[in-house]
């Protein structure tokens, strides 16, 4: 793999995106509904739409978008949740981690316009979702509650844990992804 970075996501990525909902219809199923090129466009233009406070990042492996980092922001708050996911052939190589911390830091310390300018960011996993929880916690978010059998997935009802990183906490030591915004 060659030097991996972030960049903002475009819709001449909706190729890459397709291909990484396609490659893991379980997890990935959660993530948004894209089943086609139509749909894959929609969804970057949705993430990718800073007028309502949404950003999206490619994270960008051998050249191509192989996962997406997000924030959609509910701006009279400055608030924003959080969201990642990586093509399953890109997985268990901390590209996750790296992205994650990157555009957490970004969100949370810039102040220039156009830019994050966040002071609360949020995002919840389910508990059978460990990875998700180790990227949340690298990239510098606070565990801060549980919510009690929240999905019903399988016939199961799955807990949620819910995790929050605010501009005043610590920023990770974790090494972040290079950014290219
Ligand atoms: C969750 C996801 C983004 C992880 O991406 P990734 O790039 O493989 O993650 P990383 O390689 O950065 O690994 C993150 C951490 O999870 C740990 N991890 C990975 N798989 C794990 C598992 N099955 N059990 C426990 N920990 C695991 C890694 O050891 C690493 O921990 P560390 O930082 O302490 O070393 C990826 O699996 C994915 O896209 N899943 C589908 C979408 C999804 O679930 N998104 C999150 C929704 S809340």
């Amino acid at each position: 793999m060659n030097s991996p970075f972030l960049r903002r996501l475009r819709v001449d990525d909706a190729t890459a995106v397709l291909a990484g909902f396609q490659a893991d219809s379980t997890d990935m199923s959660r993530q948004g509904e894209v089943t086609d090129l139509d749909s894959a466009r929609q969804y970057i233009t949705f993430v990718t739409d800073t007028a309502e406070g949404n950003h999206g990042f490619a994270v960008v492996a051998d050249d191509d978008c192989v996962g997406v980092i997000g924030i959609n922001g509910a701006t009279q708050h400055r608030l924003g949740w959080f969201f990642y996911w990586i093509h399953p052939e890109f997985r268990g190589l901390r590209l996750g981690s790296a992205a994650a911390s990157a555009a957490a830091n970004w969100a949370l310390t810039s102040r220039e316009a156009g830019d994050g300018g966040f002071e609360r960011l949020e995002l919840g996993h389910r508990v059978n979702n460990p990875a998700s929880g180790a990227i949340a916690r690298s990239a510098g978010f606070i565990h801060e509650g549980t919510e009690r059998r929240k999905f019903l997935i399988d016939g199961e009802r799955i807990d949620v844990l819910t995790y929050g990183r605010l501009s005043t906490d610590p920023v990770p030591a974790s090494t972040p992804l290079r950014m290219e915004v």
